[in-house]
């Protein structure tokens, strides 16, 4: 381990005496998709203004590339590419005119431009005015500013927020290719458990300005609750023999639902040891949804 892009210690950030964010630990490893997600007012924005050296912390630190953001601003930030709330352009300028902004602020080749556009998928746009584009492509446009100019790490602050279905979807198909064309390292927020559930690999969940979970998603859907689905007879013989052995076991028709972390080969065994004719047992892992609520208490 070690080879963290994003790493935060105790970070926390009050406004006046309220705390948006309370002694987040990030750690953000290096090529990680990472989904930051939170409720609305969970302290999302907050966080990564703080990362983009936009407002400082009231206490903890923040490193990125292993150096101090405190310290190294300039020099980090500038591998930094970042989509904050709604980008806003020059509309009545073309979508090359607008990069070309961004080109020259950042001293990069002219090719960057062509290369950025194509990758946001809005090459046969470039000479468009921005005013004519959907809310999506006014969103890829941000995208593209984000990642001119080699960027080893992309910040997105709710890319999706206000686009339709399909919107939603280009963004995501555009952001799940990131990582393998810019081998960049992204952190994308959202309040939408959906979504980061098909774009993340790491998943941080904060609420309340507290970090509440943060590993790898498999890791997330690993904490689900289990249940055990059986089917067997006699059926209330086989209710007897589970709560004989401390199950809390309910049921819904011919149904037995068992919530217990016990290996469903093992329950299958002992059932037919027994002699109960078992016609049906599986295993039901809690889905995100209920993970999360069983986290913050709210629904994504
Ligand atoms: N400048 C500020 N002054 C006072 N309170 C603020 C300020 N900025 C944010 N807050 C508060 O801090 C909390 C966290 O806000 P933040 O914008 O970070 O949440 P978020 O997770 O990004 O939510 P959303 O999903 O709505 O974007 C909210 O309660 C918000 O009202
Ligand atoms: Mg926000």
């Amino acid at each position: 381990m070690g080879q963290f892009v994003i790493e935060t210690k105790g970070l926390t950030k009050k406004f006046k005496r309220f705390t948006a964010v309370q002694n987040l630990n990030l750690q953000i490893p290096k090529g990680a998709l990472y989904g930051f997600l939170g409720p609305n007012g969970a302290g999302k924005s907050t966080t990564i203004r703080m990362l983009l050296g936009l407002i400082k912390p009231t206490r903890g630190s923040i490193f990125l590339f292993k150096q101090d953001l405190a310290k190294h601003r300039m020099e980090i930030l500038r591998k930094v590419g970042s989509l904050v709330e709604a980008p806003s352009y020059y509309e009545h300028l073309t979508a090359g005119e607008n990069l070309e902004i961004t080109r020259r602020i950042l001293q990069l080749p002219k090719k960057e431009i062509d290369k950025a556009l194509e990758i946001v998928k809005l090459a046969k746009w470039k000479n468009e005015k921005v005013k004519h584009f959907s809310l999506g492509m006014k969103q890829r446009l941000g995208i593209a500013q984000a990642l001119m100019g080699n960027r080893e790490l992309l910040i997105l602050d709710e890319p999706t927020n206000g686009l339709d279905p399909a919107g939603v979807r280009e963004i995501r198909e555009l952001i799940l290719s990131l990582p393998e064309i810019m081998n960049a390292t992204v952190l994308i927020s959202s309040h939408i458990l959906n979504e980061i559930e098909q774009i993340a690999d790491y998943v941080g969940i904060i609420h309340q300005g507290k970090l509440l979970f943060q590993g790898t998603l498999e890791a997330l859907k690993a904490k689900g609750r289990k249940e055990i689905i059986i089917e067997a007879h006699p059926l209330h013989k086989v209710v007897e023999f589970l709560q004989g052995k401390g199950y809390a076991v309910s049921r819904k028709q011919n149904r037995l639902y068992l919530s217990a972390n016990i290996n469903p080969e093992i329950l299958n065994r002992e059932l037919v040891m027994h002699g109960f004719g078992v016609s049906h047992l599986s295993e039901n892992l809690g889905s995100l949804e209920d993970i999360f609520l069983q986290l913050t208490g709210e629904v994504a």
